[in-house]
């Protein structure tokens, strides 16, 4: 962590994908530092890029009124990363335009709230000198160093609300109907949803599962008077066989020489193409092996929209007002993450690149196994 002058002027923005909650920690940010009085608060437009094009605007009480219940991001939002940059059909390093504008802007923190993809390049932006502040957000749960990320909790009401729905289709036509759920490379959603809606199994990409093991304990259903299934299936779920090809790659990749990376890296690419996000492939393998007609549900951007619950709205406002006790304290090149009813500092180099699976013996995980659902493994 690096200690730099006081502060007076924030930048603001949102990067990666939008999760409900974002306008509560904007909102706590710009209230709080209102209240305080010396600090001055402006938002970059639609992530890095804005930035990079000096898009701003002033965030006094105006922009900052009747947001707290406000889905998406008033800031806009983009993936778009300093240092790889679209531009014209190129893509270009524009890391030193960014840092030009944070001095020309007379920043003296940068505040992005974000998932893992703004961890990094914030973390980038802190090694050119910036001082850079980061809040947890994703629905996807996947940030190490925090318990949880704001707008998670929203993403599983919606995904609970559509397993609760899908119960009574299924029952009635006695079908099976796999809900895929969103998550990136991890299973909190699915989980979670799975668990909390009573799903009959629940795939994850942290448990490799095969299609026959799936298959028997739907029929297994079957033989107890049980006709219809849910499955809860995470994005990234994967087979056995899939998640065994990327290991051996990912091994390799391990030990390579600098010469062969970029080889095992497309493979890398390839074999997530092939084996993961492939449930319509899956339902119809079911389909065939247990005789039992399959519907597929793929609720997508659903889970990102619309109104923060009245938790995510909580922790979002509470990590907003948090960063400026950061800010003031000027403590930089940090995550504010959550730590039960507080909130603690991880230095952005301990959360950046890394990813929070859902670990094997989570109390999750257990709980589903003991109410007899089935991981297919
Ligand atoms: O990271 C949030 C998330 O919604 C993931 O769950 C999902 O894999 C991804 O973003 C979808 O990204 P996009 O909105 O760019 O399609």
């Amino acid at each position: 962590m690096k200690k730099n002058k006081r502060s007076g002027h924030i930048g603001v923005l949102t990067s990666g994908g939008d999760t409900p909650g974002l306008n509560a920690a904007i909102r706590g940010i710009g209230k709080t530092s209102a209240n305080d009085g010396s600090l001055q608060v402006i938002g970059f437009r639609d992530g890095f890029r804005g930035l990079m094009e000096n898009r701003s605007v002033r965030l006094d009480n105006s922009m900052l009124s009747g947001i707290l219940t406000l889905g998406g991001t008033i800031l806009g939002t983009s993936r778009d990363k300093p240092h790889k940059m679209p531009m014209g059909g190129r893509t270009v390093d524009m890391t030193d335009v960014i840092v030009e504008n944070y001095h020309k802007n007379h920043l003296d923190v940068l505040v992005c709230l974000g998932g893992g993809g703004t961890l990094k390049n914030a973390y980038r932006l802190s090694q050119k000198g910036l001082n850079i502040l980061t809040l947890p957000k994703t629905i996807d749960n996947d940030i190490v160093g925090t318990d949880v990320t704001f707008g998670f909790d929203t993403a599983l009401g919606v995904a609970v609300d559509a397993i609760d729905r899908l119960h009574s289709t299924a029952s009635s036509h006695h079908r099976i109907i796999i809900v895929e759920i969103m998550g990136h490379r991890v299973g909190w959603l699915a989980l979670g949803a799975g668990l909390a809606g009573g799903a009959d199994a629940i795939l994850i990409p942290e448990i490799p599962y095969t299609i026959d093991t799936l298959a028997e304990s739907i029929l297994e259903r079957v033989s107890r008077g049980k006709r219809f299934s849910i499955v809860a299936v995470a994005e990234g779920a994967i087979t056995k066989e899939g998640a065994s090809k990327i290991r051996a790659v990912e091994k390799k990749l391990e030990t390579a020489a600098e010469d062969q990376r970029d080889g095992l890296k497309k493979q890398l690419k390839q074999l997530d193409g092939q084996y993961r996000g492939s449930t319509i492939q899956m339902a119809s393998e079911l389909e065939k092996i247990t005789g039992l007609e399959t519907r597929v549900t793929i609720l997508g951007h659903l889970q990102r929209g619309g109104t923060p619950s009245a938790l995510d709205r909580l922790l979002a406002t509470r990590l907003g007002t948090s960063a400026i006790d950061y800010i003031k304290n000027e403590q930089f090149g940090i995550m504010v993450a959550v730590d039960g009813d507080q909130t603690r500092a991880v230095p952005l180099q301990d959360a950046a690149g890394k990813i929070n699976f859902v670990p094997p013996n989570h109390p999750w995980i257990i709980s589903a196994r003991n109410v007899a659902t089935s991981f297919g493994d």
